[in-house]
């Protein structure tokens, strides 16, 4: 299971101003965290409650329909286009840079086992966009378009651009090309789909975008590179039975979800650094940014006060940013609380030669950059903790499908705690969603008439 190490979180290591009495905040919480994951599991199955990606770790079916289907077009392509924004990207992203093997799209077919290659288009850039078409063969790519609301303007506009080239290539044929996950029914997406005939995976009621990794957004394209879904799932599984525990001395989750609140509304530490050693994880950390940020930050709360309240969380990258932004968690304001994430086994041992051994750098030959790579983070951790900067530890076995089912979920479940110690709804996105209508607005959308009316004057007025 994965480790979380929160001792440099505590006051006794970072002084009462940076840090906690975690064994105090545990007790006094222990009620409040038993009743929050027993309020979460009771909730769970109630429609409108969003929390339906508790039980995706189960979804059995869709397991079998992504392989299935993954089956069927097995060799059939050449690349993978995904076609998405936010947590319709996110989570794929951080997967599948960490489980397929490092640049994956350079390697050859025969290196990848015959398996595609994958390409996400998660921006509107329009250069990007048409240089990444300009050199995929669409003949050969599945276009892979995700969107939970199915409308999604950045989202459906990529698509009707890659399926009217797709049209003009292949003609009526263009459909088999396409593979779609929405909504199963109000989206636009979801009725272009039935009658255009496409593969459709339905993203189920009561996920969010972001909590949906576990969903066809994520399982599909996992299954098409022949990501192994089913230990994925079990350390899903794993780790949903581990944080049902109601006990918070037992409960990562809870843990980390507590430390985190304590540290921003008694401590003062509101930036949540995000920070693997390993390059394999740096998706991870825009996936968490992105899930951290989206569900806690809130105007009001569940009271219907105004709050304006929000945890910030920053992605770094270890030891890369030891040489970039490491400075600011050393020495500048000291407002944040830094994660790392270690890796316990890397997959390859790789040996620093013994060469230059009559220079300065000679002491490096013969370690492994492993060793260089540990000794980096320990160092970094022991910087942060002189400096009194608390700092938490997550430590997970190797990269692997069970160990990154069980980080992503584990991060799901710490979320869904948090949102509920700051006493808001982490399941909603309103700010998303203005920006959503204006861009609606703007662009010309009907109903969004009047919006677009306020919004002509409110530009004219800056
Ligand atoms: O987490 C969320 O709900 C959002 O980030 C959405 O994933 C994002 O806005 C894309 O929405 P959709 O999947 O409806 O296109």
């Amino acid at each position: 299971m994965i480790k979380l190490n929160f001792r440099n979180a505590d006051a006794i290591v970072v002084g009462e101003e940076n840090g906690l009495n975690i064994q105090n905040a545990f007790d006094d919480y222990r009620e409040k965290i038993a009743q929050i994951i027993t309020s979460l599991n009771q909730r769970k199955d109630k429609p409108g409650q969003w929390l339906q990606w508790m039980n995706l770790g189960y979804s059995e079916e869709t397991i079998w329909y992504v392989k299935e289907y993954a089956s069927m077009v097995q060799g059939r392509f050449e690349n993978i286009l995904v076609l998405g924004i936010g947590g319709s990207a996110l989570g794929a992203m951080a997967v599948t840079e960490a489980l397929l093997k490092p640049y994956w799209n350079l390697l050859s077919e025969e290196q990848r086992n015959g398996l595609p290659r994958i390409f996400f288009l998660d921006n509107i850039d329009p250069d990007t966009i048409n240089g990444l078409l300009d050199i995929l063969d669409l003949k050969k790519t599945l276009v892979n378009v995700i969107t939970k609301s199915g409308s999604t303007a950045e989202t459906m506009s990529q698509f009707m651009i890659v399926k009217k080239r797709l049209e003009e290539e292949l003609g009526s044929n263009y459909r088999y090309n396409i593979v779609a996950a929405t909504d199963k029914q109000t989206g636009i997406l979801c009725q272009i789909s039935q009658q255009e005939g496409y593969k459709t995976f339905i993203i189920p009621d009561d996920v969010g975008g972001r909590f949906s990794v576990f969903s066809a957004v994520g399982l599909l394209p996992f299954a098409l590179l022949g990501i192994d879904i089913d230990s994925m799932m079990n350390g899903v599984k794993d780790m949903d039975l581990a944080l049902k525990n109601t006990d918070i001395y037992q409960n990562i989750a809870a843990q980390n979800a507590l430390i985190h609140y304590l540290l921003d509304t008694q401590k003062g530490k509101n930036i949540s650094v995000m920070m693997p050693y390993s390059s394999r994880l740096k998706y991870v950390s825009d996936w968490y940014i992105q899930l951290w940020a989206e569900s806690l930050s809130k105007e009001v709360n569940n009271s219907g006060e105004t709050v304006n309240i929000g945890p910030t969380p920053l992605k770094a990258l270890g030891a890369t940013d030891q040489h970039s932004q490491i400075q600011l968690f050393n020495e500048g304001p000291n407002n944040k609380v830094i994660n790392f994430i270690r890796v316990e086994n890397f997959d390859t041992v790789l040996e620093i030669p013994k060469i230059f051994e009559y220079t300065g750098i000679g002491y490096l030959g013969g370690k492994t950059i492993n060793d260089l790579m540990n000794a980096e983070a320990d160092s970094t951790k022991v910087a942060l903790t002189d400096y009194k900067r608390p700092n938490i530890t997550i430590s997970i076995e190797k990269v692997d499908a069970y160990n990154i089912g069980q980080l992503l979920y584990m991060f799901e479940v710490q979320t869904a705690i948090a949102g509920e110690l700051y006493g808001i709804n982490a399941f909603n996105q309103p700010g998303v969603e203005q920006a959503k209508n204006y861009t609606y607005a703007l662009m010309g959308r009907a109903g969004y008439e009047e919006s677009a009316h306020i919004l002509q004057q409110k530009m004219s007025a800056v």
